[in-house]
């Protein structure tokens, strides 16, 4: 048996039931399956919003959380790219049981090698953020590395997400960097890696830009509250421009954008593992490459809160800072 978070009823946060700590039985590696260890853990939005919305069949537990680090147990017969006993990262698939758990099963092809210069609780924090941020960067708007010189600007990027993006825009493409935060930590957060100009999303963006004497952004990743912000980015982005959002608006209007011909780019980082797309082992190539670059020193950790254990009662701590809205980088729970 394994000990696992989870929970039966969708609960407000500050219920004592709405994650509880659980014993399960230990899956077994089949296929193309990794059993790994969990070691670490870090938590993201998806974590909240399926906790709050989805409830497993009467009598079931789920098990959520997508984002670990840890050690190699068992592998199934197909898997060809880890052996027992390493050490790896990844986000997993939301279609399965998540790494709130001693034990967790993942595909190999969504599996990179953990950082050699991390910690597991360092390293936790960065899978499912690094896999949106490159995904949204490179394989959605298809920013070129070598000679795109525009500017972009990144709306909430002092959270998970954009406290990754950021590093990849600045260290990995020749972009000019704006970053936004409303806060005096998360503006010297943002500052601390490394973005150009730091602007205030509780101010409109246009007159931030000329606050800062800034030009429109050639690409906006809006990453948080999208709605609220979308009226201005028409307004700023440049004609021919790239826009990307990976949050859950209810109605979002891209007509405005026909007059200047920008393009609209979703990400969701769960497409590949879900639909089992052919490229799917590009989460394992984007892991391994990110890995490299945080052993090279090019790409920091985003840790911005250490929680402790991996127990029940600091996870359901992490769901309520979350919830917030409040988060600076990412927060982890390391050991169980
Ligand atoms: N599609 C995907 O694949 C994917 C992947 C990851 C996440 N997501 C979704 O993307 C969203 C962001 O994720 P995350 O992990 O980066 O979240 P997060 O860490 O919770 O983001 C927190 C940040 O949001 C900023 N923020 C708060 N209110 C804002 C507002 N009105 N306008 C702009 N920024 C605001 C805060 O900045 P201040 O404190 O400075 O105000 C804070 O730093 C979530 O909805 C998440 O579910 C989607």
């Amino acid at each position: 048996m394994m000990k696992a978070i989870a929970y039966q009823e969708n609960l407000s946060i500050d219920n004592e039931q709405s994650l509880q700590m659980v014993e399960l039985p230990v899956p077994k590696a089949t296929g193309k399956d990794l059993l790994v260890e969990v070691k670490a853990i870090s938590v993201n939005p998806v974590d909240f919003k399926i906790r709050q919305g989805r409830k497993p069949a009467d009598g079931e537990w789920k098990v959520i959380g997508w984002d670990a680090a840890g050690i190699v147990k068992e592998i199934g017969p197909e898997v060809s790219l880890f052996n027992v006993g390493d050490e790896v990262w990844y986000a997993g698939d939301l279609t399965r049981s998540g790494s709130n758990a001693e034990f967790q099963l993942v595909d190999e092809r969504i599996v990179g090698r953990k950082p050699k210069s991390l910690s597991f609780g360092e390293a936790a924090a960065l899978p499912l953020t690094t896999l949106t941020a490159w995904e949204m960067l490179f394989d959605r708007m298809e920013v070129d590395r070598e000679n795109d010189d525009k500017s972009i600007l990144v709306i909430g990027a002092a959270g998970g997400v954009g406290s990754v993006l950021v590093q990849l825009a600045k260290k990995r493409t020749k972009l000019k960097v704006i970053g936004t935060a409303s806060r005096p930590e998360t503006t010297t957060w943002l500052a601390a890696l490394g973005v150009d100009q730091v602007v205030n999303h509780r101010n409109k963006l246009s007159e931030e830009f000329a606050k800062y004497a800034l030009e429109g952004p050639n690409y906006v990743v809006s990453l948080n509250a999208t709605e609220q912000h979308i009226d201005e980015i028409v307004k700023i982005i440049q004609p021919q421009g790239k826009f990307g959002f990976i949050d859950d608006p209810k109605v979002l209007n891209v007509m405005p954008f026909k007059t200047k011909a920008v393009s609209t780019h979703i990400e969701l980082m769960f497409t590949r593992s879900m639909f089992q797309t052919e490229d799917m082992i590009e989460q394992h190539n984007i892991l391994n490459a990110t890995a490299d670059l945080i052993d090279e020193g090019i790409i920091q950790t985003t840790v911005g809160a250490h929680f402790g254990k991996i127990n029940a009662e600091n996870l359901r701590k992490a769901h309520a800072l979350l919830e917030s809205h409040k988060a600076k980088g990412k927060i982890v729970l390391e050991g169980f």
